[in-house]
C-alpha cells in the first residue's frame, strides 16, 4: 500500500458515522488497514455501517455517543482503548445545522443546541481523545468545522458561530500539544452533497448554492473525504493548526 494512505493497524475514531462523510470516511478507512470505533446518536444505523464494514474484513464496532453529553464521549474512547488498545486518530465530524433564518430571529434554544452540539460535543471528545493520546505519546484529531467557520455565513448564524468555534478549539489544541506528538486540523467544507444539504435545500436551491463556487457546482462527498484522509496520513506529519478549505475556490476569491 502507498504508504502515504497506509492506515493499516491504526485505531480510527469517528463521530457522526451512521451516515454522510462519517460513514464515507469510514469505509475509506476501512480499505486502507483501519480499525473503526463508529459512533453517532443514530444506534441502529451506526451499528448497521459497522456490521457493513466488518463483512468487509475490516475490524469495526458501532456504538451509541451523543457528543452533546460528556459521559457518552467518555465511554466512548474507553470503548476504543477497551477493544483495540489506543485511539491513534480521532475525527470530531457530529454536527447539526439549522432552518435558514435571520440573525435577529434566532433564539436562545436554537443557540444552546448548536453549541451543545457543535461545539461542545467537538471539546468533549477531544478531551478524552488528548487523554488518551498523551498516555500513548501521539496521535492526530481532525474537527469538522465549516467555511461558515471561517466566513460570514448568512442566515446560519448560530451555526457559523459554532462553527467558529470550532476553528478556535482547533487552533489552541494545536499549540497545546504539538510538542506532545498529537496534530489537531480542522476541515472547512463549502456546501456539499450529504443528507445535511439534501433535506434543507431542493434542487433549485443546490444549484443556486453550487453558483456561489468558482468552480460552479457543490462537491461530491467523497471529494472532501479524499482531503480528510490527506490531512489524517501518518505522512502528513508536520501540519497541525491548520483549518483548510474544501470549496471549490470560495475562498480564494
Ligand atoms: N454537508 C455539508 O455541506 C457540510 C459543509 C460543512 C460542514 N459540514 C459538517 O460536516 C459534518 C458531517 O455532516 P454531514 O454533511 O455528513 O451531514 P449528515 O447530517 O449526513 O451527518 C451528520 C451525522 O452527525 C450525527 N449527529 C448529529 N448530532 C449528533 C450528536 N449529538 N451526537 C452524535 N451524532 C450526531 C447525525 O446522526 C449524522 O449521522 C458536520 O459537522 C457538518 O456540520 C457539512
Amino acid at each position: 500500500m502507498d504508504p502515504l494512505l497506509d492506515y493499516t493497524d491504526k485505531v480510527v475514531l469517528i463521530t457522526g458515522a451512521a451516515q454522510g462523510f462519517g460513514k464515507l470516511l469510514a469505509e475509506e478507512f476501512a480499505k486502507r488497514g483501519a480499525k473503526l470505533v463508529l459512533s453517532d446518536y443514530q444506534e441502529e444505523a451506526v451499528i448497521d455501517v459497522a456490521k457493513c464494514i466488518a463483512i468487509t474484513g475490516a475490524q469495526a464496532i458501532g456504538m451509541k455517543c451523543d457528543v452533546a453529553k460528556s459521559e457518552e464521549c467518555k465511554a466512548m474512547v474507553n470503548n476504543a482503548i477497551d477493544i483495540f488498545g489506543s485511539v491513534d486518530i480521532a475525527i470530531n465530524n457530529a454536527g447539526i445545522v439549522h432552518d435558514f433564518m435571520p440573525l435577529h430571529q434566532i433564539d436562545e434554544s436554537l443557540m444552546d443546541k448548536q453549541f451543545s452540539v457543535n461545539v461542545k460535543g467537538v471539546q468533549y471528545g477531544m478531551r478524552y481523545q488528548i487523554e488518551q493520546m498523551l498516555k500513548q505519546g501521539s496521535g492526530s484529531i481532525l474537527n469538522v468545522s465549516s467555511m461558515a467557520g471561517l466566513c460570514g455565513a448568512a442566515y446560519v448564524a448560530a451555526y457559523g458561530m459554532a462553527k467558529h468555534a470550532v476553528i478556535g478549539l482547533t487552533k489552541a489544541g494545536a499549540v497545546e500539544y504539538a510538542a506532545k506528538n498529537i496534530r489537531i486540523n480542522a476541515i472547512c467544507p463549502f456546501f456539499s452533497l450529504t443528507n445535511m444539504v439534501t433535506d434543507n435545500a431542493n434542487e433549485e436551491m443546490q444549484y443556486k448554492m453550487g453558483q456561489g463556487a468558482p468552480m460552479k457546482r457543490l462537491s461530491d462527498p467523497q471529494e472532501v473525504v479524499a482531503a480528510m484522509m490527506l490531512m489524517l496520513s501518518p505522512a502528513n506529519s508536520y501540519m497541525t493548526g491548520q483549518c483548510i478549505a474544501i470549496d471549490g475556490g470560495v475562498s480564494a476569491r
